[in-house]
């Protein structure tokens, strides 16, 4: 038996494959192709306070090494998600964190104050990154700015009964700054990187290729930039970090591990290959086994230099 075993914000996760928020609805279809409970954790699509219809149409576009989209965080509010999602989320095994997102700080709180009530949520993701979205009176995300990133972070953490995991942006000129404000604000794990602010154009119809202009580029285009925010954070703060950004095979997550990653997130990787999560972490164990890797603290940021 190996021991994928790892340990973010103390709970114990049973491998370190998680699936990455919006990239696996909330696990209901990925389900009919893959066994849920083999992974470490089910991300859900962030959730917010109120109903939102999303972006107009195209949301999703194919681009070289990658994909855009501009979904905008269509989704039916964490009432609907509580009376909807999480009976079908009590009935799997693999834990399930929920992704929260909104446009102020009350925002944020109430809907987690709601999600305090639910017990099998193991820990909230909360999604200060998305970049198709305008959060009320601040232009661009929240963290892209030191002050807004610790003042959400730090009402969120005063209401939760559950651990914080932030998620950020890389459209930042230096992660550090943020991943450290994370970590002052009280925030339990860091979860990076959500997608980089992007476009493209059909050449045919002079249009752009996503009905909001911009977006969001995600896939393997953003790994090598992902993989070098990590190292960065990992050696800048204490608190555990989730890797997330154009992770397509177990090679992939090996070498976010190696960056200093105590889990991966797979998202892109979904939309080309439904089981991509289970192969990853076949591929990873396999690895584990091969090079006798007891812990994966013995692998954790190990690169050597
Ligand atoms: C279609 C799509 C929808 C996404 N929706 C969300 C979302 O709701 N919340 C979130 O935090 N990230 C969202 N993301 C970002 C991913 O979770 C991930 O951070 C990013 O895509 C980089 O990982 P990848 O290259 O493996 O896809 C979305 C990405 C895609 C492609």
């Amino acid at each position: 038996m190996v021991n994928l075993s790892t340990k973010i914000a103390g709970i114990k996760f049973a491998n370190p494959i998680f699936t990455a928020s919006g990239c696996f609805g909330h696990g209901k279809t990925y389900g009919k192709f893959i066994n849920l409970d083999k992974l470490g954790a089910v991300v859900c699509k962030t959730i917010t306070l109120d109903a939102r219809q999303g972006n107009k149409p195209p949301r999703i576009a194919d681009t070289s090494g990658g994909m855009l989209n501009s979904i905008g965080l269509e989704n039916g509010g964490v009432d609907n998600f509580i009376k909807t999602v999480v009976p079908f989320l009590k009935k799997q095994k693999t834990k399930a964190i929920v992704s929260v997102a909104g446009n102020s700080e009350r925002e944020f709180t109430e809907a987690v104050k709601k999600l305090n009530k639910v017990k099998i949520i193991s820990a909230l993701e909360i999604n200060i990154s998305c970049p198709n979205v305008v959060h009320g009176k601040v232009k661009g995300l929240f963290s892209q700015c030191e002050n807004e990133t610790a003042k959400i972070i730090k009402a969120v953490k005063k209401v939760s009964k559950k651990p914080i995991i932030a998620k950020i942006s890389p459209n930042v000129t230096d992660i550090t700054i943020i991943a450290k404000a994370c970590e002052k604000a009280g925030a339990d794990a860091i979860c990076m990187i959500n997608t980089f602010q992007a476009m493209g154009v059909d050449i045919r119809t002079r249009k752009p290729l996503l009905g909001n202009i911009m977006g969001g580029l995600s896939g393997p285009a953003i790994k090598p930039i992902a993989l070098k925010m990590v190292w960065e954070v990992y050696n800048t703060v204490k608190i555990p970090i989730i890797g997330v950004g154009g992770i397509m095979d177990w090679e992939d997550a090996i070498e976010f591990i190696l960056c200093g990653a105590s889990a991966v997130q797979i998202g892109t990787a979904n939309f080309v290959n439904p089981t991509a999560c289970t192969d990853i972490l076949k591929g990873v164990e396999k690895y584990f086994k091969e090079n006798k890797i007891k812990n994966i603290n013995e692998l954790k940021g190990k690169i050597k230099l």
